[in-house]
């Protein structure tokens, strides 16, 4: 089953990552962060929300004004739950995640303040627990093209140069989403991506709201999705994330679910690509988590290298130091004298210029 090959496969993984990190490997190396870029509205947040169950702000107009880290750590069955925000010097543990759109709102305001600014500050939120994929995933505010009242005239190009800041880090897999009903040649998100990462290699679209699709064109978004149109190296999938009128109606993300399973496997055009593994939140997720254990095994020998460096300079610095003071009182003075001669040598030395034996 898909839990069994989980708990067989990935999750070694993500354990040895752990552990590494905990003996503070991290700077060296950099796990990848799953980017979510697209235009405003394509649908972003709603689907960052549909993987983490975590509910977001979200709606229309520029609802994300900061970049958002979202980080999930998948705990084992009844282990419980764990949340924190922490942004600027701000930090609070959560007690449930009922109240965390309220607080990103909150966390907005006072870094980019009220209105519809925007802000490079990070927002970070980090949740564990057993529902939760082992992912990094980062909220960006969408590309706009016109500045609303209280913005700045210059803020598609704020938005972009943040965009670009995240996009062009080499370990970050950015996620472009589309919606089914734009014309995905006008995307402005995937030229981004393309010129940062021209092979597609680190590049994933996500076709959203194919419930909007324009009656027609459904063939045309079933060859985005079977990459014919914009080929990428990592390919497309699609899915369906609540509406307006389904959060309205108070639609549980669960019961989102079984709607976009439903919606999907009676679809006339969609359904293959539901049969072929190409459709739905949860696939997204496990694509997501095989790519983040891909990078970690392609990493794993680079670090090997570095450690194995680091242990030799180490090593060679340890042994100049020679050995400490003897534990016996009367071997001590003899220690001391040995020191004493070595100190003037390399005072000697110091002055012809010669190699120093004192380290
Ligand atoms: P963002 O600005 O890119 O973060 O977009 P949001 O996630 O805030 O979504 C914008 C609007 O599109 C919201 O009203 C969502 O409810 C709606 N939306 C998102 N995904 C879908 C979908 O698959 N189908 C439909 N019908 N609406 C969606
Ligand atoms: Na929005
Ligand atoms: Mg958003």
């Amino acid at each position: 089953s898909l839990n069994q090959q989980y708990e067989e496969k990935v999750r070694p993984c993500i354990d040895l990552i752990d552990s590494l990190r905990s003996l503070g490997v991290e700077k060296d190396l950099a796990l990848p962060a799953i980017a979510v870029i697209g235009d405003q509205s394509s649908g972003k947040s709603s689907v960052l929300e549909a993987l983490s169950g975590v509910a977001l702000p979200r709606g229309s107009g520029i609802v994300t004004r900061c970049p958002l880290e979202l980080k999930m750590k998948r705990r084992k069955e009844g282990e419980g739950w764990y949340g924190k925000i922490s942004y600027l010097d701000f930090e609070e543990e959560l007690k449930d995640l009922a109240g965390v759109e309220k607080k990103i709102r909150e966390a907005q305001n006072k870094i980019a303040g009220p209105g519809s600014g925007i802000s490079h500050e990070l927002i970070s939120l980090e949740i564990a627990s057993p529902d939760v994929p082992d992912l990094t995933l980062i909220d960006l505010p969408g590309i706009t093209r016109v500045a609303v009242k209280g913005q700045k005239g210059n803020i598609e190009n704020q938005i972009k140069s943040l965009i670009q800041r995240f996009i062009t880090k080499q370990e970050t897999i950015s996620l472009v989403v589309v919606p089914c009903n734009v014309d995905i040649a006008t995307t402005e998100a995937l030229k981004m991506a393309q010129e940062v990462d021209p092979e597609g290699e680190r590049t994933l679209g996500i076709m959203t709201k194919p419930d909007l699709v324009d009656k027609g064109t459904e063939d045309s978004v079933v060859q985005i999705v079977h990459n014919e149109v914009f080929p990428l190296k990592k390919g497309y999938m699609i899915v369906k994330c609540r509406g307006q009128k389904e959060i309205k109606d108070k639609v549980s993300l669960t019961e989102a679910l079984e709607r976009e399973e439903a919606f999907f496997s009676e679809h006339a055009y969609f359904k293959t690509l539901y049969d072929e593994g190409h459709a739905t939140v949860p696939k997204l997720a496990e694509k997501l988590t095989l790519e983040l254990v891909h990078h970690i095994k392609r990493s794993l020998p680079r670090l090997e290298e570095q450690i194995e460096k680091k242990l030799k300079t180490t090593q060679a610095n340890l042994d100049k130091c020679g050995h400490g003071p003897p534990p016996d009182a009367t071997d001590r003075i003899g220690y001391l004298i040995d020191r004493v001669t070595a100190f003037t040598k390399d005072a000697t030395s110091l002055a012809t210029g010669e190699e120093l034996e004192f380290g």
